[in-house]
């Protein structure tokens, strides 16, 4: 049915109508002080949303824009950087860091499991001369549907000195990310996601620490550059012309967010993740991960069942029942599907969506039965 579809991959999320009706309004000039008193309390929300008392850049680009910004402000040629592997999201780190110039070590972990801090801290010690400057990770793996125990990462980071840089692009807003209290260096993290409004808006903090690093740094990113962007946020403004509609579309959000106050945020999310899996394994389907105490409280990854193809499973969802869900990734491409569920979604979306995977797998074999 025309304008019934309903996005279920982990991002672009759903829209909430306060946010929509807020970018169908003219956009205001930004410079305007109509606009800086929206920058205000944007600003404001977002370090409560960061659970941080540094401020939050507002970038206009997407996530993967806030991830570069943080190497090439704090990065030099020849710097050493760890990464911590284990999807295509957390490989985009080392990505980025080479492009940089950087000495990468990859430390690759199975996909569909999650970083064991056991390794991470024996690769620490070794480091006794501390040549590691930079440690990158990610918080929750959007290609696998695996959470990391970050708290537990950037604590063992801590200790050895090297500073951390995390990216909680699907973390922040729905899982519980605690910036300054788990010492994290540099949280970055974008709008298409937890924030409940359509891409364009990046996010990134960082940590006094980091910001003492980005003083040594030469050659720092230009239109990214932290300098420029802290002055502006004292200013109440943007360096550049930001994406004003997202902003204003941001605003009403961070509003809801607080309307519902983030540890129901928090909870809803962990629900809806349970309610999938539960309805997943109902179903006679087997979860990708397979540890349930390390599966994403925001998307959801499930093996094919026998004899049915990712996508037709994927097609016969969209067409028939007007849901998007997301293929596998990389090397996971078609050996796995992936329901969002992230940002502006109820229970009501979940037991629909479960519905609507069962059916669509008795469409495409009759003999068929949920357990
Ligand atoms: C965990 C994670 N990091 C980074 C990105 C990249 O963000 P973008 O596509 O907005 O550049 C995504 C996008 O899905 C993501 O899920």
């Amino acid at each position: 049915m025309k304008d019934k579809q309903f996005l279920m991959i982990p991002g672009p999320t759903p829209v909430p109508e306060r946010a929509l009706l807020a970018m169908a309004k003219h956009p205001p000039g930004h410079r305007s002080p109509e606009f800086s008193a929206i920058m205000q309390e944007v600003y404001r929300d977002l370090k409560w949303l960061f659970r941080t008392e540094e401020d939050v850049f507002v970038y206009t680009s997407s996530g993967t824009g806030a991830m570069e910004a943080a190497i090439f402000n704090l990065v030099n040629p020849g710097d050493k950087v760890l990464s911590l592997v284990m999807g295509n999201f957390s490989e985009r780190w080392a990505k980025i860091a080479r492009t940089r110039g950087a000495e990468v070590e990859s430390i690759n972990f199975d996909w569909g499991r999650a970083v064991d801090p056991a390794v991470l801290k024996q690769r620490l010690e070794q480091d006794v001369n501390r040549e590691i400057k930079f440690v990158t990770l990610i918080h929750n793996e959007t290609s696998t549907g695996v959470t990391n125990d970050l708290q537990a990462l950037t604590a063992i980071i801590k200790e050895h000195g090297a500073l951390s840089i995390v990216d909680g692009v699907t973390s922040v807003g729905a899982i519980p990310v605690k910036m300054d209290e788990w010492g994290i260096d540099v949280l970055v993290s974008g709008s298409q996601k937890g924030f409940m409004i359509p891409p364009g808006l990046a996010f990134l903090a960082c940590s006094k620490k980091a910001w003492a690093v980005h003083e040594k740094c030469q050659n720092p990113s230009f239109y990214f550059n932290f300098v420029a962007y802290k002055k502006s946020v004292d200013e109440n403004t943007t360096p550049y012309t930001p994406n004003v509609s997202l902003i204003a579309a941001l605003k009403e959000t961070l509003d809801m967010m607080k309307e519902e106050g983030l540890e129901n945020i928090y909870g809803r999310h962990a629900k809806l993740a349970c309610m999938v899996r539960n309805g997943v394994k109902r179903l006679g389907l087997k979860l990708f991960v397979e540890d349930d105490a390390t599966g994403s409280n925001v998307i959801t990854s499930i093996c094919p069942p026998e004899g049915i193809s990712v996508p037709d499973i994927r097609k016969t969802l969209n067409k028939d029942y007007d849901i998007v869900v997301a293929n596998g990734q990389g090397k996971l491409k078609d050996r796995i599907f992936r329901i969002g569920h992230l940002g502006f979604v109820s229970e009501r979306d979940v037991i629909t969506a479960l519905g609507a995977l069962e059916e669509s797998i008795k469409k495409l074999k009759p003999s068929f039965t949920a357990l």
